[in-house]
């Protein structure tokens, strides 16, 4: 009988934020008042490296958001909490390379300002290779929208692809510890 190697798969979880107008707007308002003039650029802008200490808000506005997803994704026990929090804009050619959010916890994005027309989701890339040819293998959800609120394990690596149109890409991105 044939049957799969659970514990090689990767959990990942995708849905949509209720009510995300209401909470785009506050997101919004978090950005302006709290990160907008404390971005630095590197391939993108971003305040992940600022101390930003806004994350309870954050968790405030998505808790029911997270709750539900970490609750679906089951892949780590307890009280899901926002350990940190980060905006990242991409305007033209703005990219983030291959990285991930360190070991053993949850991370996810939401996105704020996304055009399916013009942009690309965020890119995951497989652990390991091909059993077949051994190449590296990549994998970008469907259907991402704006108010697409994604969750995976920690360590899985990622990255942005460059923004290759004039439309500002805008996330939210967190980890859950
Ligand atoms: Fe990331």
């Amino acid at each position: 009988m044939k049957s799969f190697i659970e514990s090689f798969s990767i959990p990942f979880y995708q849905t949509k934020i209720e009510d995300w107008e209401f909470k785009q707007e506050k997101l919004l308002s978090i950005y302006e008042d709290y990160a907008q003039d404390n971005m630095s650029f590197s391939e993108q802008n971003s305040d992940f490296d600022n101390e930003n200490n806004y994350h309870v808000m954050i968790e405030t506005i998505l808790f029911e958001d997270i709750k539900r997803a970490v609750k679906e994704i089951d892949w780590i026990g307890g009280r899901p909490r926002v350990g940190n929090a980060w905006f990242q804009t991409y305007d033209h050619q703005h990219t983030h390379a291959v990285h991930n959010h360190g070991l053993g916890h949850l991370s996810m994005v939401c996105y704020i300002h996304y055009n399916p027309e013009k942009h690309r989701p965020t890119t995951f890339v497989c652990p390991y290779t091909s059993l077949i040819d051994g190449n590296v293998m990549e994998w970008e959800p469907e259907d991402v929208e704006e108010g697409t609120l994604i969750m995976w394990p920690s360590g899985l690596a990622h990255y942005a692809p460059a923004n290759l149109s004039d439309e500002r890409r805008m996330i939210l991105s967190a980890n859950i510890k």
